[in-house]
């Protein structure tokens, strides 16, 4: 982009900060903020300006769950379908691994992490093997695409070579990598993270199927005929990945997407609950939780609510490409974002100090017209690790681990 159109771009979009710098910057780094700004969307800046309208809820009423009695039940029948989906190649796997991560307070990628107490057990590590489990069951690789960012690519890729893919076929693993969205001060002013860089956060996990299909491995799923995507975070140590009977279930019960939910342990637990919002399947946030819908209960007088998902979906690939042409509701969120000071001097701020902007994978669901809710047993498959300690951290994960059997 020639300077003169960076400039009328970040007139119109009230940042022409941005070049507070650029008479010192070098060719290189003028060339590379151009570039910046050119794939830059400042669009997204402005909704931070009336955040509180923006995404509006409809009428949030109870949604049925497939339970376990009933999975138990047709384990066996599930199950078929689903290794037979496996073996004819119509399924693969999407790990999300662009974020962040920073409550956990590493600046590595947080697959990287070791939870190992006597030995070394990498949080990719414990994935793979939970995926490997299938790969034997089925007798057919499942391909794996994995989801970076900008901020943490490189070492994602050769930490994953490093370690011989931990016993996985290189052939089966593509990695792709997600947008960058812009970060900003709480006036939707974006922050410098450089001279000649802006300050950017991963855009959230819900565009993970536009990169993919930026990186043309949409492309290369479509040819070999992949008909299911299960998407899946990378902090849940315990998860069961291309789990064929949730496959087999969400395939016999004819829905558009299946969803893993765990049974929540209290109904203001900080995980979103799985609803009908408008009569579409939805996902109510923990913040967006009522008394009125903490107390509502269903028609057996269970809590209305009660099952909370865990970022572990099967969406069938043709209706991706159909969400992937509307506009997702954008999400804005308080983070601390490193920054140039008036003096040009770098800052790591300690508390939060202005907004990212994401868009989030929960929002697919309601796209669609069906989902079946799947429960799965919480201490079996739910041991998310976001903090160092205490709810959801590698403390609590490891325990989870032991009593799975896990050797750490
Ligand atoms: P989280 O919501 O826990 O975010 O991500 P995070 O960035 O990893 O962690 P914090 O909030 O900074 O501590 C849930 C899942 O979505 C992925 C994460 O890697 C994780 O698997 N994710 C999140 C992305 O792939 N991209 C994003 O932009 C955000």
């Amino acid at each position: 982009m020639e300077y003169q159109e960076a400039y009328s771009k970040l007139e119109k979009y009230g940042q022409l900060h941005v070049f507070k710098y650029y008479d010192d910057l070098s060719g290189y780094e003028k060339e590379a903020l151009l570039e910046q700004i050119a794939n830059t969307d400042f669009e997204v800046l402005s909704q931070c300006q009336h955040k509180e309208e923006l995404n509006p809820r409809g009428k949030i009423t109870p949604i049925e769950v497939m339970q376990l009695p009933e999975i138990e039940e047709k384990r066996e029948e599930y199950t078929k379908i689903g290794l037979d989906a496996i073996k004819t190649g119509k399924v693969g796997a999407v790990l999300l691994a662009g974020g962040m991560g920073t409550r956990l307070g590493s600046d590595a990628p947080k697959g990287v992490y070791n939870i190992g107490l006597t030995k070394e057990v990498f949080i990719f590590q414990r994935l793979i093997e939970n995926m490997l489990d299938v790969v034997r069951q089925a007798d057919a690789w499942i391909p794996l695409y994995i989801m970076t960012s900008d901020k943490n690519h490189e070492t994602t890729t050769s930490f994953f070579k490093e370690k011989d893919y931990f016993g996985y076929n290189p052939d089966y693993v593509t990695f792709f990598m997600q947008d960058m969205a812009p970060a900003s001060d709480y006036d939707g002013k974006v922050y410098m993270e450089e001279k000649w860089k802006m300050s950017t956060s991963p855009n959230g996990n819900g565009g993970w199927f536009l990169s993919m299909m930026k990186w043309g491995v949409v492309d290369k799923i479509k040819e070999a005929g992949v008909e299911w995507l299960n998407v899946f975070a990378v902090d849940n140590v315990l998860q069961r990945i291309a789990d064929p009977c949730f496959i087999g279930a969400t395939i016999a019960t004819d829905s558009a997407v299946g969803a893993k939910v765990v049974r929540k342990n209290a109904p203001d637990e900080k995980v979103g609950a799985m609803c009908l919002e408008d009569g579409k399947p939805s996902i109510v946030e923990y913040y967006e939780m009522t008394e009125e819908l903490m107390e509502a209960k269903d028609a057996q007088g269970e809590p209305a609510y009660n099952f909370g998902v865990i970022l572990n979906y099967l969406f069938r690939e043709k209706d991706l490409e159909e969400i992937a042409a509307k506009k997702l509701p954008l999400h804005i969120v308080e983070k601390k974002i490193p920054y140039l000071d008036e003096n040009g001097m770098p800052v790591k701020p300690q508390t939060p100090n202005g907004y990212k902007f994401e868009q989030l994978v929960l929002d697919m669901i309601h796209e669609l017209d069906s989902c079946l809710p799947y429960e799965v047993v919480r201490n079996h498959e739910f041991a998310p690790i976001k903090n160092k300690t205490g709810i959801d951290s590698v403390e609590s994960a490891r325990k989870l681990c032991e009593e799975n059997g896990i050797a750490l």
